[in-house]
């Protein structure tokens, strides 16, 4: 064990990092950074640069699939959790009433205002799914659980569970029984199925991220909500990506003007820096699960409570809401998309920039014109995210921008800033983008590089 401590500490370099994680993490994850040209280490992160050990300067355009709305190592929640460990306070007693759960969750409470009044802490997202998908059943003593088509709820079997595409599921069944999707945005398909009266829950991202940042037609929700009441079945909000002021509001549901039966938070809650969730509820549903003595340790979960979670959250709340990010993101995100849109307007690929706050997409769309078309369907052979990577790529090495394509829609480019981007740093984004889209439409290079990422991961 001596000797392999050793080993460890010792091999502090770059490269044997990488290989110590290839050894014992996961090594296709560097084989794939290699390959994309995208493996840089990284020596310091704050609001929304990144600085490598190579002394570039990245803009980051990607916040960790949404955690840094509040920039990265924000000084204040740095300094929040710096002092919560020195007052060697009870971090998880697991036997006393902790107190900062107690601050915080009346904190979550009080902005999600309603009936939103409980909530369960939880250390990711998927654990907020699978909290909602037992609380549900447990307050309907129904089984089956809705969720929309193309949607992304996380990779546990009960989120794995909601999720359509085969790729997130492949090898992995057989899982929960009596999930069922509906297409996204159609209320016809959800009252068929709502109107079987067998579904528990309906759990739904208000807006669809993963699945290529699809903002449903405003009355959608309301209707949606309307139905579900109607037929017994809870309506669960996913706003892992879009709470915690990223679309704008403290919840995406405040602008859609929904008052769902739960709200699923994550990622953003710590400023990026302690693993925390949250599923905010009615009491309802609530005492449902916690309904006598017996049954109040019914669901826990051992680091939900963590007193440097809390902390972080509680911080994180506060510079979220005194730096006015809400509205910095409405106005930013707008002027975002009209510059894109301006921007992008020449080019035949770009099928269309949409979002909502600082959430935001450009949709690419097959070319028509013959030379392109040839291009664009040996990359998509190749790979179908293949036309979309190259532009990630070209983006990080030639601009220095991180983003990144969609998980669930390889067709559309995610550009999701941390909240406190400036009005250059858009700027510096909007030219970067028209470069590399221009490239594509202009240049045998931008197509050539599919056949060299090709051969480096036929190589590597
Ligand atoms: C909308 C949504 N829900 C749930 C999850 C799962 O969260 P986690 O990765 O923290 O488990 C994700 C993760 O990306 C997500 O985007």
């Amino acid at each position: 064990m001596q000797k392999f401590q050793n080993v460890c500490m010792h091999s502090g370099t770059v490269p044997s990092l990488d290989r110590l994680y290839s050894e014992h993490v996961n090594p296709q994850w560097v084989r794939l950074l290699n390959v994309l040209d995208m493996n840089e280490h990284y020596e310091r992160c704050a609001g929304s640069e990144l600085f490598t050990v190579g002394g570039r300067r990245i803009l980051d355009f990607l916040s960790g699939y949404c955690v840094h709305n509040a920039g990265h190592n924000h000084p204040a929640i740095v300094a929040a959790l710096k002092d919560e460990l020195d007052r060697s306070g009870p971090a998880m007693l697991q036997s006393h009433v902790p107190e900062r759960a107690a601050e915080l969750a009346c904190e979550l409470s009080r902005r999600a205002c309603g009936s939103l009044q409980r909530v369960f802490f939880t250390s990711s997202g998927s654990e907020g799914v699978e909290t909602a998908i037992k609380f549900s059943r447990a307050h309907t003593g129904r089984s089956g659980i809705l969720y929309a088509a193309g949607g992304f709820h996380g990779l546990t079997c009960g989120a794995l569970s909601l999720m359509s595409d085969p790729f997130w599921r492949q090898g992995f069944g057989p899982l929960l029984p009596g999930a069922k999707a509906v297409p996204f945005g159609s209320l016809g398909d959800l009252e068929c199925e709502l109107a079987t009266r067998k579904h528990a829950a309906f759990i739904v991202e208000p807006v669809q991220s993963e699945a290529g940042i699809r903002v449903p037609e405003s009355a959608y929700l309301r209707a949606a909500q309307e139905l579900c009441r109607h037929y017994g079945t809870l309506l669960v909000l996913d706003e892992v990506q879009t709470g915690l002021y990223r679309t704008g509001r403290f919840l995406a549901a405040h602008s859609f003007g929904v008052e769902p039966d739960m709200v699923i938070l994550a990622k953003a809650l710590s400023g990026g820096l302690i693993p925390v969730g949250a599923v905010l509820m009615t009491e309802a549903v609530s005492d449902s699960v916690y309904r006598s003595l017996r049954r109040a340790l019914v669901h826990t979960s051992t680091f939900g409570e963590n007193g440097l979670a809390m902390r972080a959250g509680l911080a994180t709340l506060d510079v979220l809401e005194r730096e006015g990010l809400g509205d910095h993101a409405t106005a930013l995100g707008e002027e975002l998309r009209r510059q894109l849109a301006e921007a992008l307007a020449p080019f035949e690929m770009v099928k269309e920039v949409r979002g909502m706050g600082m959430l935001s997409g450009i949709e690419f769309a097959a070319p028509r014109g013959l030379k392109l078309r040839v291009a664009f369907e040996a990359f998509r052979k190749i790979h179908p995210a293949m036309f979309s990577q190259v532009l990630v790529m070209r983006l990080f090495r030639d601009h220095g921008i991180l983003t990144q394509v969609c998980g669930n829609n390889f067709m559309v480019l995610k550009a999701a800033p941390p909240l406190v981007v400036t009005r250059e740093q858009i700027g510096e984004f909007v030219g970067a983008v028209r470069a590399v889209v221009a490239l594509a439409h202009e240049s045998g290079a931008f197509w050539s590089e599919a056949l060299g990422l090709a051969r480096r991961a036929a190589k590597w």
